[in-house]
């Protein structure tokens, strides 16, 4: 890979959303804050807190809004007898095609095992064969099976329960649910010391910490289509870039081959797991079209099965495909995949006889705050894991059941490296007394809910699947102009803060889309069929 990135100029924005008084804002000190109740921020606490330092960890809703309490696939890790760490490692870096770091790929599918094995230590109730051992299943560009899941499809459930209750155990460890972290607080040398939110009673806090852990997670509603829950809306990556942080890959949105589409239904995600147990994809007209399109089948990488659906979607004139499973026994997978065969039964879909609607949508963000791998973003005492860090692990394209590892192997460096920060004396001291003022704006006229769908729609269409210049050029004109009206206000509440940052996130990632004049990963310009190593090897950052 090419070490220079290719650098995009970062966007202009107002430094802070709100106006801020530490004189009359409540204020609370810690050592450690960390933002985001997935398995990166739970990981990351209990480490941190178990090596000494006074933890608060507060989350935008509930512990079980999040991406981790509704994976179902599960987590991938070199578990069984015919395979080897060299395996996932090659397997890693050829779905990452190119960008990958090897040394983040080698450091957490080493660490997997151990990591996984300390989660059954701490009661997540893996799925077991006959002989106890753990049970693991295929997904798309693995070699070998090493999908480890649990309570069938409730894997990240089992998980983030799991972490919970061993988060529990820690008396300086403080859980703050419904905080909606509004900003970073960095002082004039651009450290971080903390941050501004507003608690659940609506009123605005200031945490003061020595090191603070952005963990908060993807950004998959910035699209009309997603498996992601609604607190996926990138405020960890705006937050970060009004702060100064680097953003990297910001052109790479995973898209989940396989979610359900039935009119009325959520979008939720159908596991690509299914397929690793035999799933066939068949367009409307029932014909198995996957074999066309890639040796591996329904096995191929996530960015290939998508555009092959979506592709066979155009060819028949459809809003969808089917997935079949009607070979696998229906009460096996009604005890495997408990949550989906809940989910279809309520359509009245009999999957010993149906088949079951589906197409692709957003899943998971590939792209994120820059970080080295130690977890440090560029600035200084803000560390970032999880699904809202580019670490390196993914390069174009994420390796199916590899994010809840990379969050767990980060978690726990970043809860290290904040015990370190601990012992210092610099971090949040000495900025007490600090003033922002933002004039008070007319926001009577704006209805942000209507902003934002029409915003989802538009990265849905523009910069989804399939790109190509003229989309992603209207794209960022149309976005900039909502931006001007959106951004210059002063919101008070979630929803507008939100919209302000999903508008920032989508116009970076439309112009990185713009700038990759190549195809890669999960990033396929039309305009551009073929990978270019000779420019595009490389990153895009926003410095
Ligand atoms: C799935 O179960 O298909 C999703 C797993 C993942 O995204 O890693």
């Amino acid at each position: 890979m090419n070490d220079k990135s290719l650098i995009l100029k970062r966007p202009d924005l107002r430094r802070y959303l709100v106006p801020i008084n530490t004189a009359a804002t409540q204020q609370l000190f810690t050592d450690c804050l960390i933002i985001g109740g997935g398995v990166a921020g739970l990981r990351a606490a209990i480490e941190a807190a178990a090596g000494g330092c006074e933890i608060v960890l507060v989350c935008k809703k509930t512990l079980e809004d999040s991406n981790t309490w509704n994976a179902q696939g599960g987590i991938a890790s070199v578990l069984g007898s015919d395979d080897s760490f060299a395996s996932h490692i090659e397997d890693t870096l050829a779905t990452g095609c190119g960008l990958c770091n090897h040394d983040t790929v080698e450091r957490v599918v080493k660490d997997g095992p151990g990591l996984v094995k300390e989660l059954l230590d701490w009661g997540a109730e893996f799925d077991k064969t006959k002989d106890g051992s753990i049970s693991i299943t295929f997904e798309g560009g693995h070699s070998h099976a090493r999908i480890a899941h649990a309570l069938g499809d409730n894997t990240g459930k089992a998980i983030a329960q799991a972490l919970l209750n061993k988060v529990r155990k820690f008396d300086n460890i403080t859980l703050v649910e419904n905080y909606y972290t509004i900003d970073l607080i960095t002082n004039d040398d651009g450290a971080c010391l903390g941050v501004i939110g507003q608690t659940h009673k609506g009123t605005l806090e200031i945490i003061w910490a020595k090191t603070t852990i952005l963990a908060t997670g993807g950004a998959g509603r910035l699209y009309r289509e997603t498996t992601n829950p609604e607190v996926a809306t990138a405020d960890g990556l705006a937050i970060a870039v009004r702060a100064g942080a680097v953003l990297r890959d910001m052109e790479f949105m995973q898209f989940h081959p396989t979610t359900l589409y039935i009119a009325g239904a959520s979008r939720a995600l159908i596991t690509e797991t299914l397929r690793g147990e035999g799933a066939i994809l068949r367009d409307i007209n029932h014909y198995a079209f996957m074999a066309e399109y890639d040796k591996d089948a329904e096995l191929a990488p996530r960015d290939v099965v998508s555009r092959a659906i979506l592709t066979q979607m155009l060819k028949t004139d459809a809003t969808h495909v089917f997935l079949d499973i009607r070979h696998l026994d229906k009460n096996y997978f009604a005890r495997r995949f408990p949550l989906i065969s809940e989910l279809v039964t309520s359509f009245d879909i009999d999957v010993s006889k149906d088949l079951i609607p589906v197409r692709p949508s957003a899943h998971y963000m590939v792209g994120g705050v820059r970080t080295d791998g130690l977890t440090k973003t560029n600035i200084a005492n803000l560390l970032a894991c999880g699904e809202v860090a580019s670490t390196g692990l993914h390069g174009a394209n994420r390796l199916g059941s590899n994010s809840l590892l990379e969050g767990l192997v980060f978690g726990r460096i970043a809860g290290r490296a904040a015990v370190q920060q601990c012992g210092r004396t610099n971090g949040a001291a000495g900025l007490r007394k600090f003033r922002y003022d933002v004039p008070q704006s007319d926001r009577s006229r704006l209805d942000t809910a209507d902003v934002l769908n029409s915003l989802r729609s538009l990265m849905w269409r523009n910069v989804g699947i399939t790109r190509s210049a003229k989309p992603l050029a209207e794209a960022q004109e149309i976005i900039s102009f909502w931006q001007r009206y959106v951004l210059d206000k002063v919101f008070d509440s979630p929803q507008g803060w939100e919209c302000q940052n999903m508008l920032t996130v989508c116009l970076m990632m439309a112009k990185a889309a713009e700038a990759r004049t190549e195809s890669r990963g999960t990033h396929f310009r039309s305009d551009f069929p073929q990978i270019d190593d000779t420019k595009f090897k490389t990153h895009i950052e926003f410095a």
